[in-house]
């Protein structure tokens, strides 16, 4: 299997995030520690941290991380966190909570980043951005572990497949094969 070529600054919409072999990107309480143990390759946070330039998310998983900052701190940019009800929301530095639709976050999080790439840290508002044509990429780290439960990546009971193109050499329509045995 091909491992993806890295991560370019290209003012893309990335629906980014480390996923548990079923489907899982937060345990059900938002838990993250089912990721930690495991490697991830070389220098690969440190391309994120080059290409990011800004954030957007939701509220719920604002709330849960109490002001922690994307790639352990490592990263510093603008961070746009979708809600319904900014005002309740306790401010924060580099932080704008936004009460608007998802299109015209994508937007403000674009201008923001200024030519860089606008991650998107949330399963729900990926969705809605999927729904819209607004997902530049899906971007996924596979984490061998199997949850259970949790948080999906994409959760829409009754809805229709989406088709995905493959980006790489391999051709859009390429499944990707690994194997794993049980630790
Ligand atoms: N595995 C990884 O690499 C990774 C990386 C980052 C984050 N995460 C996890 O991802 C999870 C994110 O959780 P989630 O997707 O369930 O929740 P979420 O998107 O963080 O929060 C959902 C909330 O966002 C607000 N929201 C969503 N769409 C909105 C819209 N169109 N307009 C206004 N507000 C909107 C609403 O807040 P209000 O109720 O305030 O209106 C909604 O209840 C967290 O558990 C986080 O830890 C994982």
């Amino acid at each position: 299997m091909h491992d993806t070529t890295p991560q370019t600054a290209a003012g893309k919409v990335l629906w980014h995030f480390a996923m548990s072999l079923d489907g899982f990107v937060a345990g059900p309480n938002h838990e993250m520690d089912w990721m930690t143990g495991y490697s991830f390759r070389p220098g690969l946070h440190e391309e994120y941290i080059s290409t990011t330039g800004a954030v957007l998310g939701g509220r719920d998983g604002w709330d849960v991380v109490d002001d922690a900052r994307p790639y352990g701190g490592a990263w510093q940019g603008p961070i746009f966190v979708l809600t319904h009800h900014p005002e309740d929301a306790t401010p924060a530095a580099d932080v704008t909570f936004l009460d608007c639709d998802p299109a015209e976050a994508v937007r403000i999080g674009l201008a923001a980043a200024a030519g860089k790439n606008l991650e998107v840290f949330s399963p729900t508002i990926g969705r809605q951005l999927l729904d819209l044509g607004l997902i530049d990429e899906i971007d996924l780290h596979l984490v061998p572990v199997l949850l259970g439960d949790g948080k999906r990546l994409y959760h829409n009971p009754g809805g229709t497949p989406v088709r995905l193109h493959r980006v790489g050499p391999d051709g859009p329509t390429s499944t990707v094969n690994v194997r794993y045995r049980p630790a």
